[in-house]
């Protein structure tokens, strides 16, 4: 094949020299396979997700915080603002309130007798190791928290994690620690978090016994879907991108992406999908699961926007090895970006897409039709053209009681 040369750049890789930085190790030494991937996942984040201020959120599954990346990595992540906005299991919020709390979790060993450990008080995830206390601690803080007046009401998640991320922030001065918690981190910086199961966590069991007492806290999920496709609708009304940086998979990663067809094909607003997929998991595609469905199935659904497919990249690596090394690589290679704030805007862009929904919306199906003569050259050699869907128009044959 010797038009090879032409097509692709010669796999000749320097050798590693001591003392090399991670992002230059990615650069020189990640060449094939899911080093590859992950490679390309580092410059799709620097070079086009975080490029001409894009909005980026994040969904955070996987027992990601236990293992201190949450302190490690997104807590700096949200420092540079790198990360706008968050979609998380509520375990991941939970277990992120011990490090807020100042308690302590232990690099243990998956080789442990776990009978010997029941005995003993002692939780394990993996090889983290922790005491019972600290679950009856973090169960007794967020219990005495949301006593407080200000969680009487529903509210949306975004709400909820925001007063409560206030609450860790304070303990955190109190103990004289800090960048411990995303939950503090969250709130001192404006980044929204939602929980797509706001009961399927300790934080959620917690809120559902204080119910059983006089508590009024509840959860408004229909204002979290509405709210996060707001989120996306604003980035793209104001010509900017919205991007995914997905960990894992599982329920935040539909909930981040399904925010594209609630604008499409519930709103009837005609939108294009998120600019920029980069998930990092060990979900496989073929079990037609969502957590391992390729950006390439998103786009059938709306989801990622087909011009940017090429550059959508998914790395087959644990999560605790691909974060830290995209984060490095990021805090490496760009200044820290100012950060956006949108939880300071969440009524403002509520406001906007309801109103676009009410002039566009219906009750009735919506029509849709494909239309690929929208051509535009995105920097992608493989993309001629741009499947759009064409979503404002009404169909008369079904709808409500028909
Ligand atoms: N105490 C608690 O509050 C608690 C504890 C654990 C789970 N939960 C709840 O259970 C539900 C499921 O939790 P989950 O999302 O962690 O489930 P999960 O472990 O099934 O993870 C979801 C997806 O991420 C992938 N994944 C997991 N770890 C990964 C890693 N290290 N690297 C790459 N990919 C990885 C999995 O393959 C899967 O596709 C959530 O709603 C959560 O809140 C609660």
């Amino acid at each position: 094949m010797p038009s090879l040369n032409k097509q692709f750049p010669r796999l000749l890789p320097e050798p590693i020299k001591k003392d090399i930085r991670a992002a230059d190790l990615i650069d020189t030494a990640f060449k094939a396979y899911n080093g590859a991937r992950l490679s390309e996942a580092c410059r799709l984040y620097v070079e086009k997700m975080l490029a001409r201020d894009g909005t980026v959120g994040m969904t955070l599954t996987g027992a990601l915080t236990p293992a201190g990346l949450g302190r490690a990595a997104v807590v700096p992540l949200l420092k540079a603002g790198f990360v706008d906005w968050i979609v998380s299991t509520g375990a991941n919020l939970y277990h992120d309130l011990h490090y807020g709390l100042g308690m302590e979790l232990y690099a243990g060993s998956p080789f442990v007798d776990d009978i010997v450990l029941r005995n003993d008080g002692v939780i394990r995830i993996y090889d983290v190791l922790f005491s019972y206390d600290v679950l009856l601690d973090t169960d007794a803080f967020v219990r005495q928290v949301i006593a407080g007046p200000e969680f009487q009401k529903t509210m949306g998640t975004d709400e909820f994690h925001y007063l409560l991320g206030r609450y860790v922030h304070e303990r955190e001065k109190k103990l004289g620690i800090k960048e411990t918690s995303v939950l503090s981190a969250a709130y001192q910086y404006g980044v929204p978090i939602f929980t797509s199961s706001p009961g399927d966590s300790s934080i959620g069991m917690n809120v559902a016994a204080m119910a059983l007492r006089d508590s009024q806290l509840a959860f408004d999920v229909n204002r979290d879907v509405n709210q996060t496709a707001a989120i996306v609708y604003d980035a793209k009304r104001r010509g900017g991108t919205s991007s995914v940086f997905i960990l894992g998979g599982g329920s935040p990663k539909n909930f981040i992406l399904q925010t594209e067809p609630q604008i499409q094909e519930v709103m009837g607003i005609e939108e294009r999908g998120h600019d920029y997929f980069l998930q990092c998991t060990d979900a496989r595609p073929d079990t037609g699961g969502l957590s391992g469905a390729t950006p390439a199935e998103a786009v059938s659904w709306g989801k990622i926007d087909p011009g940017n497919l090429p550059a959508c990249v998914v790395c087959y690596v644990d999560s605790t090895i691909s974060l830290p090394l995209i984060t490095a690589y990021a805090l490496t290679r760009l200044a820290p970006r100012k950060r956006k704030n949108l939880y300071a805007r969440r009524d403002e862009q509520l406001a906007a897409i309801r109103a676009e929904y009410l002039k566009k919306g219906t009750v009735e199906k919506i029509a849709h039709r494909t239309d690929v003569s929208d051509v535009k050259d995105f920097g992608t050699a493989s993309v001629k053209e741009k499947p759009r869907r064409n979503l404002a128009k009404r169909a008369s044959s079904v709808g409500l009681g028909k």
